[in-house]
């Protein structure tokens, strides 16, 4: 048996509540394609409604005990699923370059970025502090305590199928709260598979419930209208987390809301080139460009357009498009054939207004859903590729003429997630990252995803924050006491 299918084969396939596997309610399965050949993988256990009320059943059973749980123990689960995670980095990274695509490179770096989740959260989980103030007025106390929110349902998107789940049920386990997670239909092998690692860790049953699904509709609407739940937290696009707003304020659950981007990259004509274009290939190519922090429109000063583009572009064409799993691939497919197609489509709608195709330009013939990485020059302000999320390796780059004009094109979008910034000008890095409007900023750099940090978008792309200290905070509530002394 190739490693293919032996880690395949050993991936649980199944639904998980109160710490056992089981089939889906009315015994039914959906298929896990290969985005590489466009062929099945395996079934999975297709969750219906009753298996997601049992999984909201395990988790309301479970909360009492684990928020009891003493945070060292719940700091140590983590650590050692970190530890897991790490000594099993090479078949899980293969597991997940065979259901999303990305090369076997990608999928072991985000291996790494996922239990990095777990390390940070580990330490996270024994600094769950209060507060004892002396009321101004003098005689009384002000007592304020963290507590875990409760039951919580995490969504989790296909681009990202490991981090995207340890960023939430990380710092979800560290606070002492029970879930549900939603792993997506197109990529669940991988979440499956942590789960095993998670009950390996000492993961008591019912704390982490796991219903894959065909439809999201089946098993997350019923969950969303049952009062016992307390949290949701949403990584995906903002039309569907704009639907879970409007469910969530029926029980007004806490909400965490990680959406879409169009991510500016700036470079000004004082910036490093060399600098520049590294940044742009990480911040561009990394997940084959299916990522939300992904650089969506370049905007170059007119000086350096030229010398930029082609440098891009001469980057960009050299890269080994090909099956994730083939040694040496640096571009693997996209998901399916749905993105192939509107990537083409937003291609075809640049260069219909105008747009120079410099490298790339087309979807490869041929079996899987491969797209050459490409770059666009002259691209017309009209174009959709620089308002619309393009989820694939292609780079519009136009040209602007002043500071203000950068800053006012780079904020000309619903969405606010991150921004590159490309000066050596540490006045001008200062006064331009001030003024984007965004969660985060890469100031010469194209990478900004860090366990350690606080992930997380404004306007259309959510609120929320995911990493860093600020990510416990999604998982807690405070409560105050006030203290009587006479
Ligand atoms: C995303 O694409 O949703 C997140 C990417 C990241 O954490 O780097």
């Amino acid at each position: 048996m190739s490693d293919q299918s032996a880690v395949v084969k050993a991936a649980p396939k199944g639904i998980y509540v109160a710490g056992e596997w089981r089939d889906a309610s009315g015994g039914g399965s959906f298929a896990v394609e290969d985005p590489g050949t466009g062929k099945p993988l395996c079934e999975v256990a297709d969750g219906q409604a009753d298996d997601a009320r049992s999984a909201l059943d395990a988790a309301v059973d479970a909360q009492a005990d684990w928020a009891a749980t003493p945070p060292r123990e719940r700091a140590e689960i983590l650590r050692r699923a970190w530890q897991l995670m790490t000594d099993r980095a090479d078949d899980l990274a293969l597991l997940m370059t065979l259901e999303m695509g990305k090369s076997r490179a990608e999928s072991k770096s985000e291996v790494t970025y996922a239990a990095e989740f777990f390390r940070w959260f580990s330490e996270e989980a024994v600094r769950i502090e209060g507060r004892y103030a002396q009321n101004p007025a003098g005689g009384s106390r002000l007592l304020t305590m963290k507590q875990p929110v409760g039951p919580c349902l995490l969504i989790t998107p296909w681009n990202f199928p490991l981090a995207m789940g340890t960023r939430k049920i990380g710092p979800a386990i560290a606070a002492g709260c029970t879930m549900i997670v939603k792993p997506a239909q197109l990529t669940p092998l991988s979440m499956l598979q942590l789960t095993d690692v998670l009950a390996e860790a000492g993961l008591p049953p019912g704390v982490l419930n796991v219903v894959p699904s065909s439809s999201a509709a089946k098993t997350v609407g019923p969950l969303m209208s049952d009062p016992r739940l307390r949290k949701v937290s949403f990584t995906g696009s903002t039309p569907v987390g704009k639907s879970l707003m409007e469910q969530a304020s029926k029980n007004l659950l806490r909400v965490s809301m990680e959406l879409g981007g169009n991510a500016p990259f700036l470079v000004f004509g004082d910036a490093d080139i060399d600098a520049a274009v590294e940044g742009a290939v990480v911040a561009k190519m990394r997940n084959n460009g299916e990522s939300c922090v992904a650089a969506n429109r370049f905007h170059v000063a007119g000086e350096v357009a030229v010398e930029f583009t082609a440098r891009l572009a001469e980057r960009l064409g050299a890269m080994k498009v090909g099956h994730g799993a083939e040694e040496g691939t640096q571009v693997g497919p996209l998901i399916d054939a749905d993105q192939r197609d509107k990537v083409g489509e937003l291609v075809d709608d640049a260069v219909g207004k105008g747009a120079r195709v410099v490298t790339g330009g087309s979807a490869v013939e041929g079996d899987g859903y491969f797209f050459t990485p490409t770059v666009l020059s002259n691209v017309p302000r009209e174009a959709r590729i620089l308002t619309e999320e393009v989820f694939g390796p292609v780079a519009p780059v136009t040209a602007f003429g002043s500071e203000e004009e950068a800053l006012a094109l780079a904020n000309n979008t619903e969405f606010g997630l991150v921004a590159y910034v490309f000066t050596q000008d540490l006045r001008r890095a200062l006064r331009v990252a001030e003024g984007l409007q965004t969660g985060m900023v890469g100031l010469n750099t194209g990478l900004v995803s860090n366990a350690a940090a606080p992930f997380g978008g404004v306007k259309a792309s959510g609120f929320g924050r995911e990493g860093g200290t600020e990510g416990i905070e999604e998982y807690l509530s405070t409560k105050y006491v006030a203290v009587s002394l006479s």
